[in-house]
């Protein structure tokens, strides 16, 4: 080899290092204070008048980490339990009220932020307060500052539920009158109401939801790495697939990957669903055998920096594709990019499906049965905050597409979902190293050692 190609070498390498260096190591980066300033100004500009009152999360989930509530993460920044946020239209200020901690507690799981004297100038608040002030803070300025306080009338969002599906939650374990408690937050609503009786309470909600369906710049930084780490966790999980495997070693692969490159973690609870499973839609026991033949359908994504993913993809266990389970492929495959190449600021749903089906209708493909389709806002939960009915597509939503064919009687489920973002001109698919074309998933596969 002679110098020059030396050096022509050195440099692809390089070149191919820093393109992989930074998905491989993705730093947990948080957001800047102007952010916050941004979002909080936003939200009061558009109440106009009186006190916005948030509530944060109360605790850790069985056996998981803290996360904190979406709503009161977005406009506080704060990751620590217990918290109430209150930010006032009239004069801009914002107080974070957060408890005061006994020395075990600061011994068993460190000390909240009224013990950090950065932080009120970190997330740009007027004060952090003890929670015990919260409603002398209330009684004292509340006739300065107006006496309507919006609060959240609907249900609080997690991180893997929607807010319609938080709320079907509690519908359905309310069935039985043994488990029918009200939420934290109708409780929370009463005692305000019985509280300030002179105060007027109204709903924040379709106020916060305007402001996190566009995402920010910051916002989309972060999702493209989660995009990119969550894509390349899957593909991870393909390569570790296997006839006489399990479901759940393809499910570790995942989520080993993304804790590695900077996650907190999944999202969700992470679907792998081999041969019949493939059909059940939300399958998240993930302890079959998967056996040759078969399709293994997984469907994934990282939670980074409070923001989500979701991605599936359907793969043959064994590498290669049987000529039913290939057309059946096909035809999803054919939605999912005709939905993706529709997609741009301006149209609606309708609008996208019309396109779908009159390029279906071309290719002469019958996509029948088909489920799932246009999908859902991702953000800070899986199934993000946004409009309902015909939406109108916007430059900065960021939406799941979902196209799905399942066949129980053949044991068939095929579902082909990658997140995407809708920019000036179209949209960008944020999960796109993760292969969906037939011969690029079949050469994956044929790679497993
Ligand atoms: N991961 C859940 C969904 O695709 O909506
Ligand atoms: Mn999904
Ligand atoms: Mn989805």
């Amino acid at each position: 080899m002679n110098m020059r190609t030396a050096r022509r070498h050195l440099f692809l390498c390089l070149a191919a290092l820093a393109v992989l260096v930074p998905a491989l190591h993705a730093q947990r980066t948080g957001f800047s204070r102007d952010e916050y300033v941004r979002r909080r100004q936003a939200l009061v500009g558009s109440v106009k008048d009186g006190v916005v009152i948030l509530f944060g999360e109360t605790g850790a989930p069985p056996a998981g980490h803290f996360r904190q509530d979406n709503d009161f993460f977005y406009f506080s920044g704060c990751r620590d339990a217990n918290a109430i946020l209150v930010m006032a239209a009239r004069t801009g200020e914002t107080f974070l009220f957060l408890p005061q901690q006994s020395p075990r507690e600061e011994m068993v799981g460190g000390s909240n932020l009224l013990k950090d004297s950065a932080a009120k100038d970190r997330l740009a608040l007027s004060d952090i307060q003890p929670l015990s002030y919260f409603d002398e803070y209330l009684a004292r300025n509340l006739e300065r500052l107006g006496l309507v306080l919006y609060v959240r009338l609907s249900p609080g969002d997690a991180v893997d539920e929607a807010r319609s599906e938080v709320g079907l939650m509690t519908a359905r374990r309310s069935r039985t009158h043994y488990n029918d408690q009200l939420s934290f937050d109708n409780y929370r609503i009463s005692k305000l109401r019985d509280r300030y009786p002179q105060c007027e309470l109204r709903e924040i909600v379709p106020f916060i939801d305007a402001l996190r369906v566009i995402k920010s710049e910051e916002e989309i930084a972060v999702l493209r790495r989660n995009g990119r780490i969550s894509a390349l966790a899957v593909r991870e999980a393909m390569l570790a697939s296997r006839p006489g495997g399990f479901e759940y070693e393809v499910e570790a692969a995942a989520v080993g990957a993304v804790l590695k490159m900077g996650a907190r973690g999944p999202a969700y609870a992470p679907i792998v669903g081999s041969g019949p499973n493939s059909c059940i839609w939300h399958y998240e026991k993930n302890e079959r055998r998967i056996e040759k033949g078969e399709l293994v359908l997984m469907d994934f994504g990282a939670d980074l920096d409070m923001m989500t993913m979701d991605i599936t993809r359907t793969w043959p266990a064994s590498g290669k594709f049987s000529d039913e389970q290939r057309d059946i492929y096909r035809t999803v495959l054919e939605v999912q990019k005709a939905c993706i190449a529709a997609f741009r600021p301006g149209l609606t749903s309708k609008d996208v499906r019309e396109a779908v089906a009159l390029h279906m209708k071309k290719k002469g493909l019958d996509p029948r049965g088909l489920s799932g389709g246009l999908g859902h806002f991702v953000g800070l939960s899986v199934h993000d905050v946004g409009p309902h009915g015909d939406v109108v597509l916007k430059e900065g939503m960021v939406m799941a597409i979902e196209p799905a064919l399942y066949y129980p009687e053949k044991a068939i489920g095929i579902r082909i979902e990658d997140t995407v973002l809708i920019t000036r001109n179209g949209c960008e698919v944020l999960t796109a190293d993760v292969p969906k074309e037939i011969d690029e998933i079949e050469r994956l596969l044929a790679g497993r050692k």
